[in-house]
């Protein structure tokens, strides 16, 4: 019984800490993107997510704003710059994350600002349960 206390315990706990499972570090609201370059996208395991939460992968798309208002990412994601694993390892600088060098497509110039999204999915539990989440940064793009 102990056993299954504790998994009472922990899928308590993973259900209370799903709204911080993952980050995205960079780029932040008001990131400056310049089309053409490449950007490196910070993707962040923050500390309250030690639990076991399968990995299947991430997304990271940018999409156009038109006279500031942004498609919703869970429904249009734009331009994918990269999808696949997400690998998070313990950095030197003390951080958990996995760095992405993604390039900024030179059509999204013509637009002034954007929506950068980060689309994570996970198998959460013993069930075990998909989770879908997504953070996005509003960003600029500068010629
Ligand atoms: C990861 O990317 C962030 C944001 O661009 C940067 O600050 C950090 O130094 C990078 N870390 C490594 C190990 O390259
Ligand atoms: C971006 O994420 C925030 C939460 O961090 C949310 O409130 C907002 O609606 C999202 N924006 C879009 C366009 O999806
Ligand atoms: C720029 O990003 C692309 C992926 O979009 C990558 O293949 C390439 O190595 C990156 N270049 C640099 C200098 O990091």
């Amino acid at each position: 019984m102990k056993f299954l206390s504790t998994i009472a315990v922990l899928a308590t706990a993973v259900a209370s800490v799903v709204a911080s499972t993952i980050e995205l570090g960079y780029p932040v609201d008001g990131s400056a993107l310049i089309p053409g370059h490449n950007v490196t996208v910070q993707v962040v395991q923050p500390v309250s997510a030690q639990y076991p939460c399968l990995q299947v992968g991430i997304a990271l798309a940018v999409n156009g704003c038109i006279r500031g208002v942004c498609p919703d990412p869970a429904k249009e994601m734009g331009a994918v710059l990269y999808s696949g694993a997400w690998d998070p390892k313990q950095q030197a600088d003390g951080g958990v994350y996995q760095n992405f060098s993604v390039v900024i497509p030179m059509f999204l110039g013509g637009a002034g600002s954007g929506i950068f999204s980060l689309t994570h999915v996970c198998l959460l539990g013993s069930g075990p349960e998909p989770v879908i989440e997504f953070r996005n940064a509003t960003v600029k793009f500068h010629a």
